[in-house]
């Protein structure tokens, strides 16, 4: 499974990136304007796209199919191998199917059902993205709906690409993996919980101390 980085902080995006962990960033409207409510959407995108060589999903923000293909022609000037994030609305399949006979990458967002999952497919989405924390939110089992969704695509030889998003604390991490995901969009925070553990600390602390003991004593002989 793949690991993207969900967010539009570039300190965040570039320490991911240079850990050698992820292959890609997904952004969306509201990470943007976490950022700066004023930011200049495409100078940030830009930047991310010069630190990370991979995916990148940039997010349209009409309702409309001809709006959002507007705004793809727009993002692909930017950079034409951007992968362009359309909602999980009846205008956004018509917009995914028109991109898909292009050959424009799609990434279809906000699914929280398996049948969503298989429209946005049959649509021609390169990626579906499942968010599995705001489902858990709701008292739903989020990551059911990622076992729905593999389960579904070995049946029936699906070729989207099962991205995990709304991804919470590591738990999500390993559970997307466990249930199949292609990709896991992750939060920076969840991210680099998943990468510690007590014990390496630990472990780590106490080869350093050992190693400087044996230092001590060679010191000790020589002097
Ligand atoms: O990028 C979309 C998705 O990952 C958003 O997650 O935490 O806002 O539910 P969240």
């Amino acid at each position: 499974m793949e690991l993207y980085l969900d967010s539009a902080n570039i300190e965040e995006i570039r320490h991911a990136a240079s850990l050698g962990i992820i292959s890609g960033v997904t952004t969306n409207p509201s990470l943007l304007a976490k950022e700066d409510p004023k930011i200049d959407v495409r100078k940030r995108i830009l930047e991310i796209h010069s630190l990370v060589g991979g995916h990148l999903s940039v997010e349209v923000i009409s309702t409309d199919a001809d709006g959002m293909l507007r705004e793809a022609d727009e993002i692909l000037k930017w950079f034409p191998e951007a992968t362009i994030k359309i909602p999980m609305i009846p205008e956004g399949l018509k917009a995914v199917s028109k991109l898909s006979d292009q050959d424009v990458e799609t990434n279809v967002t906000l699914i929280f059902n398996p049948v969503q999952a298989l429209a946005a497919n049959n649509a021609g989405a390169t990626y579906v993205s499942v968010f599995v924390g705001r489902l858990d939110d709701t008292g739903a089992d989020g990551m059911e709906v990622i076992r729905d969704v593999r389960e579904i695509w070995d049946i029936q030889g699906l070729s989207s690409l099962i991205l995990a998003a709304s991804i919470r604390h590591p738990i999500h991490i390993l559970e997307s993996a466990k249930a199949g995901a292609d990709i896991a969009t992750c939060p920076y925070k969840p991210l680099m919980q998943s990468l510690g553990h007590p014990l390496t600390d630990k472990g780590l602390s106490a080869f350093l101390e050992d190693y400087k003991k044996m230092q001590d004593e060679i010191a000790k002989l020589k002097s």
